[in-house]
């Protein structure tokens, strides 16, 4: 039987090349192989406040995007988180499994604490919970995410070994994080030491995947470099650099070195016109999927149908949990 694999993303921007690189191309790589399950994790979105207008176009594009890169809803189930009910209740329960210590240490909501961010919602605390519960109801044996997800997709394991010791051997299967070697990482070309991110400030250090291919091609061609003009893969001194070669390979399925086959010799300025060119190329493709997808009205279809299959597997675990930790009165039909 196929081994399952899980992921979500959580559309509170647009997404963007970083999104693509370490997360979307390889969940349509793993469908071939895995039981694929993928959804967009709007509940996660609303852990911080977003315009409800904005949310609903952000998550329109999303699922657009997904069937563009070339998620098939044949090989995987497609759906979105709020329309299955089922991970918002075991979300709970999983919270009264979970322990303040635990919480605290999660860096997403320790990042912001540390900023001095003020009017941190519940939600943001509770989010690694409300993740875990997502993975734990599909009894995913993988889960595909980019480093920064790593934390919580161990804090999943850890309730699951917690809970099947308390209540039940195989009450919940334990996942495992899957992170690839190459792209795990996008950088902004603005600041190439920290991560590509839809809560970028500017605009310059990151390339939406709906971007203008001219404006994403003048925004590679402004990446941040250094003065050490040698192109090659020096991740420690040359992080500008590195970067583009990662995205480079990504975008075109070939390694580091055969890119830098290619490139070596190149100056600066010609090495980033070759990578603008793939990243243009790139972008012009999905975007051409995407147009054509918006305008057949398959997004509803897809949806419900998806939405369907995942319900009937959540409700399966989430009975079985509820039974093991008593919360079930046995029913009788008299
Ligand atoms: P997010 O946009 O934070 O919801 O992330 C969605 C998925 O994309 C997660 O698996 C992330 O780890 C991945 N991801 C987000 N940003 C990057 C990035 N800059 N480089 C690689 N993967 C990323
Ligand atoms: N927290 C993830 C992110 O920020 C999105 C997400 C929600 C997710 N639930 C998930 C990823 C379950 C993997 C599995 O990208």
């Amino acid at each position: 039987m196929k081994k399952r694999m899980l992921s979500g993303i959580k559309p509170s921007g647009q997404l963007h090349i970083g999104n693509y690189i370490g997360a979307l191309n390889n969940f349509v790589k793993y469908q071939e192989d895995y039981e694929m399950i993928v959804f967009i994790a709007n509940l996660h979105c609303i852990t911080i406040y977003q315009d409800p207008k904005e949310l609903q176009k952000n998550l329109t594009d999303a699922i657009a995007l997904y069937l563009a890169v070339g998620l098939d809803p044949n090989k995987s189930t497609i759906f979105l988180q709020s329309d299955v009910m089922e991970h918002a209740q075991l979300g709970f329960i999983l919270q009264c499994n979970s322990y303040l210590g635990e919480l605290n240490r999660m860096t997403q909501y320790k990042d912001k604490v540390a900023k001095g961010e003020q009017n941190l919602t519940v939600g943001l605390y509770t989010y690694p919970d409300l993740m875990a519960a997502d993975i734990l109801i599909y009894g995913a044996n993988y889960v595909p995410v980019g480093v920064d997800q790593k934390q919580h997709v161990e804090l999943a394991r850890d309730i699951a070994i917690r809970m099947n010791n308390k209540y039940e051997k195989e009450l919940f299967v334990i996942p495992a994080p899957l992170i690839e070697k190459v792209g795990s990482k996008i950088y902004s070309l603005q600041d190439p030491t920290s991560k590509m991110s839809k809560s970028d400030k500017g605009e310059k250090g990151l390339i939406y995947l709906l971007d203008d291919p001219k404006k994403a091609r003048k925004k590679i061609m402004g990446a941040v470099t250094d003065s050490i003009n040698k192109v090659q893969y020096d991740p420690q001194n040359q992080p500008g650099i590195s970067n583009l070669l990662v995205i480079a390979a990504s975008l075109s399925d070939r390694s580091i070195d055969e890119v830098l086959e290619d490139v070596q010799e190149m100056q600066y300025g010609q090495f980033k016109g070759y990578v603008a060119d793939i990243v243009v190329k790139k972008l012009e493709t999905i975007q051409q999927r995407y147009h054509e997808i918006i305008e057949s009205g398959i997004i509803t279809k897809v949806l419900t149908e998806g939405a369907q299959k995942a319900s009937k597997m959540a409700n399966q675990r989430l009975k079985r949990v509820q039974h093991a930790i008593g919360l079930e009165i046995e029913k009788t039909n008299d």
